[in-house]
């Protein structure tokens, strides 16, 4: 889909017309595009208004006006704004999604939507004309690269949205870094939706690779390098599968010379059949997504270049298939992280945490970053805990907490806090070993694993966003199509520009 910037002109005939699109604020005032639009079309709009007893102008209705006379387009959107000035950027976001859904679903080619923020406003129009773009691109996500028989009528129509306001220009500027961010977010999406014959942690890092015609330094350490390291406990969980594992390092240094890099580290198990602990039958297949930790990784740094961010960044990721077979690790085995702490394997299937104790480790240890942050489908628990609309947040910093809280509500991406203390991190004590990767019952799980991710990190400040129930949407939301959401790669990015680049 085509995405550009003009000043609003009402679409006078002749002309080929698609849709246009303009507001209606609650209780039926109209916005200038709209009036506009009325009065060149003898008053179908007002008529269409007086007949439509369920349209208010609320935010999220939408209001068809076909064919209307006098005009060359094919049809009117009329779209509920809400109370003037009420609609936030998240808001105009949301909109263009909406949008995008109901164009398509009708057949529309081509679609013009004419910008009015209302004078109460916090937002300029052409920041709120940028946003509602974003929000249309990024539902206009699709995975259907393997659908070969998918049926024409259901493919999406939309081939051009103009978005139309005062300050063209400005918009059009202020869209770049969204399109970059769009395009980052369906990379993620991607490389989550992908299945596990495809990406594998070799192909997964190839994918990283590609990155550094962006401007990215991308390193990849085989098993042999990792095994000089002493990467035992992500070795562990590589160790039952035919595919080598790979740790893969992006670096970019948009910042000053030497300033010490934020680091960003996932989780990237490209499937977890939990191994020995083998998982049920039911639902396995959505394990191909453990490796979204690493995805939004990948996609984060891949936006810091693309946007060319004035920080120095390194994204780390540690990428594992999880298996059971005849080299598998079995349950009770004992494994030497590279942090030299030796880790009871109770439950193959608590792996992801196991990876994460090398990758963190030698994060740190080789980066001396200045925070460290790590994203990982870790624990199922944290699904019971907080559903589907939060991830878990846990941290050793406050101020790092409230920063990524506050950069998840701006974008919509939110997270909720949930506590560390030394009486869970009791629970994973080991009398075999310095510590075990299970408590052994089910108390607090989501807590449990951040506590043992916890003890492979130093003085750093540092915090862990337990992902596993955002990674994935069952159902679709404005801006995110039900699938790979890339969940973190705008709350990261903008964590990154609120706090970093000033
Ligand atoms: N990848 C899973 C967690 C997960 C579950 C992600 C559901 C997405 C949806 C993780 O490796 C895992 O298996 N965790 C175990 C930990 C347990 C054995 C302590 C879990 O949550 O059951
Ligand atoms: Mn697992
Ligand atoms: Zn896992």
């Amino acid at each position: 889909m085509k995405i550009s910037f003009a000043e609003f002109e009402p679409p006078r005939p002749p002309g080929d017309g698609g849709a246009v699109v303009v507001g209606v604020w609650e209780e039926g005032a109209l916005t200038v595009p709209a009036r506009q639009l009325d009065e060149l079309s003898g008053g179908a709009i007002s008529r269409a208004i007086a007949a439509s007893p369920r349209f208010h102008g609320k935010k999220s209705e939408l209001l068809p006006i076909v064919a209307p006379a006098n005009l060359a387009a094919s049809r009117i959107v009329l779209a509920g704004l809400g109370k003037p000035g009420a609609l936030d950027a998240r808001g105009f976001e949301d909109l263009g999604g909406a949008l995008l859904v109901h164009l398509n679903s009708v057949g529309e080619a081509a679609a013009t939507v004419g910008i009015e923020v209302g004078d109460a406003s916090e937002i300029a129009p052409a920041v709120a004309a940028a946003h509602l773009a974003f929000g249309a691109a990024l539902r206009s996500y699709r995975f259907d690269k393997y659908r070969t028989t998918e049926k024409p009528e259901r493919k999406p129509t939309l081939a051009t949205l103009t978005v139309a306001g005062p300050n063209p220009a400005a918009a059009r500027k202020a869209y770049e870094n969204f399109a970059a961010a769009a395009e980052a977010v369906a990379f993620t999406r991607d490389l989550v939706s992908e299945p596990a014959n495809v990406i594998y942690p070799e192909t997964l890092a190839e994918q990283a690779a590609g990155l550094s015609s962006l401007g990215l330094d991308v390193e990849m350490l085989d098993e042999e390098r990792m095994r000089a390291l002493g990467m035992g406990a992500l070795l562990g969980v590589a160790q039952g599968s035919v595919r080598p594992p790979r740790l893969v390092v992006m670096r970019w240094n948009g910042g000053a010379d030497g300033a010490a890099p934020l680091a960003f580290v996932g989780k990237g198990v490209t499937f977890d059949t939990g191994g020995i602990s083998i998982k049920p039958a039911a639902g396995m297949g959505e394990m191909k997504w453990d490796m979204a930790g690493a995805g939004v990784v990948i996609g984060l740094m891949r936006l810091l270049a693309a946007r060319s961010a004035k920080v120095n960044a390194v994204g780390v990721v540690g990428l594992v298939e999880n298996m059971p077979s005849g080299s598998a690790m079995r349950p009770g085995d004992i494994v030497t992280s590279m942090s030299g702490q030796t880790i009871e394997v109770l439950n193959t299937d608590a792996e992801g945490r196991l990876v994460l104790a090398d990758a963190l480790w030698y994060c740190q240890d080789r980066f001396k970053p200045a925070l460290m942050i790590d994203l990982a489908t870790l624990t199922g628990a944290i699904v019971v805990a907080l559903g589907h609309d939060h991830a878990g947040l846990f941290a050793n910093d406050d101020t790092l907490a409230e920063r990524l809280v506050a950069a998840g509500k701006a974008v919509g991406e939110k997270l909720w806090r949930l506590p560390l203390d030394d009486a869970y991190n009791k629970a994973i004590d080991s009398d075999a070993a310095d510590v075990k990767n299970i408590a052994g019952d089910r108390a607090a799980g989501s807590i449990v694993g951040a506590q043992f991710v916890q003890r492979f990190v130093n003085k750093v400040p540092w915090a862990h966003l337990d992902i596993a129930g955002v990674a994935w949407a069952k159902k679709d939301a404005p801006t995110v199509p039900k699938g790979a959401t890339a969940f973190g790669v705008r709350l990261l990015d903008r964590f990154v520009a609120d706090y970093y680049e000033k």
